[in-house]
């Protein structure tokens, strides 16, 4: 395959296996790329990319900023704290003024779950989704994948558990799509409150004792309490949360194999994961950073090629 089934990347569900094979067969290129002395390639001269961003971010909206830069493609900037979206302006008259200043193609996020897919259905410009919610954060998805290949040498085949607040994460759900789309078994892992009611109808497993889940896995991928988007509470406090479902390197060192120890960021270091876990070498925390930068470049440049065409 040479180009993406789709037009958008509005979540992982939407993609196919081959789409996955591809952005990661570009990835590597573009890996190759931000590893040499002059980091940039002129691809994407023509091409201009806004980045919406309705919801705090550093890591991904960096990321997403250097792939662009490293294709050459002009880049606008637009954060909602300080845009008319404060004044009652709707998202897409936000956007439709964006367009008409020729714009090719959108990052978003959004805290509303589906504002990317709305937002491909009105306005005529390739959309990424940075982050819908808690629903889906494609790019994230695929660089976790990426890096997993990279570390373990395939996905299929992989035990991945994905640890914590599985029910308000779209880190979650996209990684259980992209796994399960290879050919990984998974399991997610956390607090009975904090895990979606019928979460197995996705062909997952879910385990509630973290020390069984680390014996059982390949890969555990540890993500963050999300406090912001709880209105009530979850769990007693974060001093059981830590007891039970927290990951040290005395847990790990307990293990009768090594694991690889992931996290999306940004961490709460002592809750999820303490730092002598998240600065071991175990852990590819700081890859998976690094990799972000060559995936997005990659999902970049493959949905531009498609507008060009
Ligand atoms: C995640 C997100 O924003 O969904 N972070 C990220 O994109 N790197 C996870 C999180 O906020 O915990």
């Amino acid at each position: 395959m040479s180009e993406l089934s789709v037009n958008h990347l509005l979540g992982i569900k939407y993609l196919c296996k081959e789409d996955l094979q591809l952005i990661f067969e570009t990835a590597d290129h573009f890996k190759e790329v931000i590893n040499r002395s002059i980091k940039k390639v002129p691809s994407l001269r023509d091409i201009t990319i806004a980045n919406l961003f309705f919801e705090n971010s550093t890591r991904t909206k960096l990321s997403f900023e250097l792939a662009e830069k490293r294709l050459s493609a002009d880049v606008v900037n637009f954060s909602a704290a300080s845009s008319s979206v404060k004044k009652g302006e709707t998202l897409i008259d936000t956007v439709n003024n964006i367009l008409s200043m020729k714009v090719d193609m959108v990052i978003m996020r959004h805290p509303n779950p589906g504002a990317s897919v709305f937002l491909s259905q009105h306005v005529d410009s390739a959309i990424i989704n940075a982050g819908d919610g808690a629903h889906e954060h494609p790019t994230q998805a695929l660089l976790d994948s990426y890096s997993i290949r990279e570390k373990l040498g395939e996905v299929a085949g992989k035990k991945i558990v994905i640890v914590g607040d599985i029910l308000h994460s779209r880190v979650a759900l996209s990684n259980i799509f992209a796994l399960k789309l290879q050919g990984a078994e998974v399991k997610v892992c956390g607090p009975k409150t904090l895990l979606p009611k019928h979460i197995e109808s996705l062909g997952i497993k879910v385990e509630t004792n973290l020390q069984k889940a680390l014996e059982w896995c390949d890969v555990a991928n540890m993500l963050r309490v999300q406090n912001e988007r709880m209105e009530i509470s979850y769990f007693p406090s974060t001093r059981e949360y830590v007891q039970q479902f927290g990951v040290n390197k005395k847990l790990l060192d307990s293990l009768s194999k090594e694991i690889v120890i992931m996290h999306p960021g940004p961490i709460n270091r002592g809750v999820e994961i303490t730092s002598d876990v998240a600065d071991s070498q175990h852990s590819i925390i700081l890859n998976q950073v690094e990799n972000g930068v060559a995936v997005r470049m990659a999902v970049i440049y493959l949905l531009a090629s498609k507008i060009k065409n």
